[in-house]
């Protein structure tokens, strides 16, 4: 049976855009369906490139609302569309527990490190000031505690010879693109049990 998920995002949605495509016309497409793409950032490009796509998108403002407040009010806008997953692509806010009871392991986030090595966000630019020769990205279960939840899979992006973190950025996005809609393929037909 096909999933239902909601993507949540809060900028530009590159992470949103691949797994659309893929629900459209790639690997993705007969195993779930975009209910809906939502932001807590009204002006977030990614709401424009999922209208764009024909996709149901919403918003509600985060700014000035406690975290739980925003958290209710969400999960009062989510109910309705009865979704499966929660896919985090780019959300930059903390759920509190309420929310994270509410989808327990069924939230699922793509961090641009290991999450053993290095939790928060500026992921590719740690790589890139520690000198590594390679970073993992990491898909992984989201839990109370931010960046520490179940590690589902990682990919490593070779880091070496890169002389710019633009550079960086580049190549570590393009491997999210695919990576992220590989594990959830994974998910959504079973070959992952969480
Ligand atoms: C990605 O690097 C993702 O790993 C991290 O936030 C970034 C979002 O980029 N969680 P985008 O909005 O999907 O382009």
């Amino acid at each position: 049976m096909q999933k239902r998920i909601a993507i949540l995002i809060s900028g530009r949605g590159s992470n949103m855009e691949a797994i659309a495509k893929n629900v459209q016309s790639g690997i993705l497409k007969d195993c779930c369906e975009i209910a809906l793409v939502f932001s807590n950032n009204p002006d977030a490009q990614g709401l424009e490139i999922a209208k764009k796509m024909g996709i149901k998108t919403e918003h509600i403002e985060s700014k000035g609302k406690k975290r739980i407040d925003f958290d209710t009010l969400l999960l009062n806008l989510l109910e309705p569309y009865k979704v499966d997953y929660i896919i985090l692509a780019g959300f930059m806010r903390i759920l509190s527990p309420l929310f994270i009871e509410r989808y327990r392991n069924r939230i699922i986030n793509i961090h641009p490190a290991d999450t053993n090595q290095y939790k928060g966000i500026h992921g590719y630019e740690w790589a890139f000031s520690s000198g590594l020769n390679k970073t993992q990205i990491t898909v992984h279960l989201v839990e109370e505690q931010v960046d520490c939840g179940k590690i589902i899979a990682q990919r490593d992006v070779d880091l070496t010879g890169l002389k710019s973190i633009e550079n960086v950025i580049q190549i570590g996005l393009c491997i999210e693109h695919q990576f992220y809609s590989e594990v959830l393929k994974q998910i959504f037909t079973n070959q992952i049990i969480m």
